[in-house]
């Protein structure tokens, strides 16, 4: 039903900070986009906007990944969407990017319902969220989840976020694993630390916290969105084609 070779691309999170960056680049190299957010609509409109100025075409759904049950019905608008807005039944890449962070000082100091929202949010969000994906992305697409530079080395207070990001790193060697027989490759994007609204604006507003990251980084600046989304919109294209199952640390060179 599809009826021209524009691909079609689906970021969780395009609201705001890197799903944003990530949109607006794959709209940059001709994709068409569906962006998700989660409570703030005018923001996911001004993206929407945004991209439109590309030529691109685009929607924005509402979606809370933490909520696994609303999945099908998300699915189910997604593909009345995909029929009306775009004329196809399928879309190419899917972006799991939506997230949130947790401010604690420690293990001892995370509680339990921290713990479960992390997972909820960043794992089985991204888990159903990709297998409920199957019947709708094409063969031959992408995918690529965001983790976090966390992942490689530690920062107190970070354990639970770090843990449940690892999760989705081993998840994606399996994704890639499993769909390669599609020829559908997954890779994982690992941010440091980008000045965004994430985890209540800290790293933007607290001087302190920048100068730590230029102190630990070998290119010496603290990571802004346009440093991801270029990145995420090279592994959607076919210049990486024979890139799959890999984590790629975009970072600066944090704790070398
Ligand atoms: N910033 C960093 O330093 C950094 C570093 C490494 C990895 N990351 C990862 O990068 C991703 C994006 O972070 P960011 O820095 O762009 O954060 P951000 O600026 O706070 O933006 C978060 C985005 O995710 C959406 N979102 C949050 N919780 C959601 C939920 N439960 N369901 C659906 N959507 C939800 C928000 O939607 P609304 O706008 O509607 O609220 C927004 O679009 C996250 O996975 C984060 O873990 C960030």
């Amino acid at each position: 039903m599809k009826t021209n070779i524009t691909k079609i691309a689906l970021v969780t999170g395009g609201s705001r900070g890197l799903g944003k960056d990530i949109a607006l680049n794959l709209a940059a190299r001709g994709n068409d986009v569906i962006i998700t957010y989660n409570s703030r609509k005018d923001e996911a409109l001004s993206v929407l906007a945004a991209i439109e100025q590309t030529g691109q075409r685009a929607t924005a759904l509402q979606l809370n990944t933490g909520d696994t049950k609303s999945f099908d019905t998300f699915y189910a608008t997604l593909l009345t969407s995909l029929k009306n807005r775009f004329q196809s039944e399928r879309f190419d890449f899917l972006i799991n990017n939506a997230g949130h962070g947790i401010t604690v000082p420690s293990l001892a100091a995370t509680t339990e319902e921290q713990f479960d929202e992390l997972v909820n949010v960043h794992l089985k969000g991204v888990f159903f969220l990709t297998q409920k994906a199957l019947p709708y992305i094409s063969d031959g697409g992408a995918i690529v989840n965001i983790s976090s530079g966390l992942t490689r080395f530690t920062n107190p207070g970070s354990g639970a976020y770090a843990s449940v990001k690892s999760g989705v790193e081993t998840l994606t060697k399996y994704i890639a694993k499993e769909l390669g027989q599609r020829y559908i490759r997954a890779n994982v994007v690992a941010p440091g630390a980008i000045a965004t609204d994430f985890n209540g604006s800290r790293l933007r507003e607290t001087p302190q916290v920048q100068e730590h990251i230029k102190a630990i980084t070998a290119l010496p600046r603290i990571g802004q969105a346009d440093d991801i989304g270029s990145v995420v919109a090279f592994l959607c294209s076919n210049d990486a084609k024979w890139i799959n199952g890999q984590r790629i640390e975009v970072a600066g060179g944090m704790y070398l």
